[in-house]
């Protein structure tokens, strides 16, 4: 059909006839909050690089969980900030760690919401890797204990599902392992399968204290350049044991959310990251675009690509416009 007998403005003349024809629909229950959760009492750290983001100690994680939990938001996902750190990060294991107090305290009163926890090492090793270090290379295959372990103890202090981040080949399995013969069968693991070494990390880095202290992660985290490689790490994981496939970060790769929907048959999440908040807020900030709009736009195309979840620090404000609607 064309022109004129067909013309497209027809169903785009009013704002009802736009919504019965569209396509993707952003909604509360896609969202998924990431937190940074920090010792002491009373607290709350604005993160500067990521307005309305904070460093929040137990008290005000528990508060946070409750306004997340009544605006309809499925799930958090927790990131620790330990007291101390060490070579072999043994606090991201330490059965009283950050995570494993910040867990317990959630879900003791927030039952019904799901607590998703990152694990990974680079908040807890000196060095700020996300393995074991050896020299100066990371060594894969030691990592993997460590990190399995940091997954066990989550799931110990009641997390819903688990996320590995390091990108150390085998995690996957490692974990799904370790999880079964300890009776968590039932705990998904959401893999970051699809992690690139971006620079957009750059704030969360700030914010959670995890900058590599030499080199960089170029030899775990993936090359921006590689999609055909995606898919392959996504099959491993799906392989492994994976229940949900991750896609990081998500605005600069659409692409690759789309193409491993299409491969993959498995549920998807998309971390739309802080560099990608960052650089909304600030244009915001300085007038230079409708945050608002441009905040749900970018959600909505990260969802379009093809996937099902998205973790977002505008998961709040987001939900906010959406309930309003
Ligand atoms: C830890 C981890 C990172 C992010 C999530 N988990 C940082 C990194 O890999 O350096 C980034 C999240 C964000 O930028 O919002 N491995």
């Amino acid at each position: 059909m064309l022109f004129p007998d067909y013309r497209p403005r027809r169903m785009r003349q009013n704002a009802a006839f736009r919504r019965l024809v569209r396509e993707t629909q952003l909604r509360v229950s896609d969202l998924i909050l990431p937190v940074f959760a920090v010792g002491g009492k009373d607290v709350k750290n604005p993160i500067p690089s990521m307005p309305g983001q904070f460093q929040l100690s137990r008290d005000h994680l528990v508060k946070l969980a409750k306004s997340t939990a009544e605006l309809g938001i499925p799930a958090m996902i927790l990131f620790g900030l330990p007291e101390k750190k060490d070579p072999l990060g043994t606090q991201a294991y330490a059965p009283n760690g950050i995570v494993q107090q910040a867990v317990k305290a959630i879900k003791d009163k927030q039952p019904d919401l799901a607590v998703i926890t990152d694990v990974c090492l680079c908040q807890y090793t000196d060095h700020g890797h996300c393995g074991v270090v050896d020299g100066n290379t990371i060594d894969n295959d030691a990592s993997l204990d460590l990190i399995a372990r940091t997954a066990l103890s989550h799931c110990i202090a009641g997390a819903d599902m688990v996320a590995p981040s390091d990108m150390m080949d085998g995690r996957v399995a490692e974990i799904r392992n370790l999880l079964d013969e300890n009776d968590f069968s039932h705990v998904p693991i959401m893999s970051y399968a699809a992690k690139y070494c971006s620079a957009f990390y750059g704030p969360f880095r700030e914010a959670a204290d995890s900058a590599p202290q030499f080199g960089d992660r170029r030899t775990y985290q993936m090359d921006p350049a590689n999609a055909v490689e995606a898919i392959r790490e996504a099959s491993m994981d799906v392989e492994e044991g994976a229940d949900i496939i991750m896609v990081k970060p998500a605005l600069p790769y659409l692409d690759i959310i789309s193409r491993i929907r299409e491969e993959i048959d498995l549920p998807m999440a998309a971390y739309n990251v802080s560099g990608e908040y960052a650089m909304i807020k600030a244009a915001a900030q300085m007038g230079w675009l409708d945050g608002h709009r441009v905040m749900m736009e970018a959600l909505t195309a990260i969802k379009r690509a093809g996937t099902d979840m998205i973790l977002t620090y505008f998961a709040i404000e987001a939900a906010e416009l959406l309930q309003n609607k």
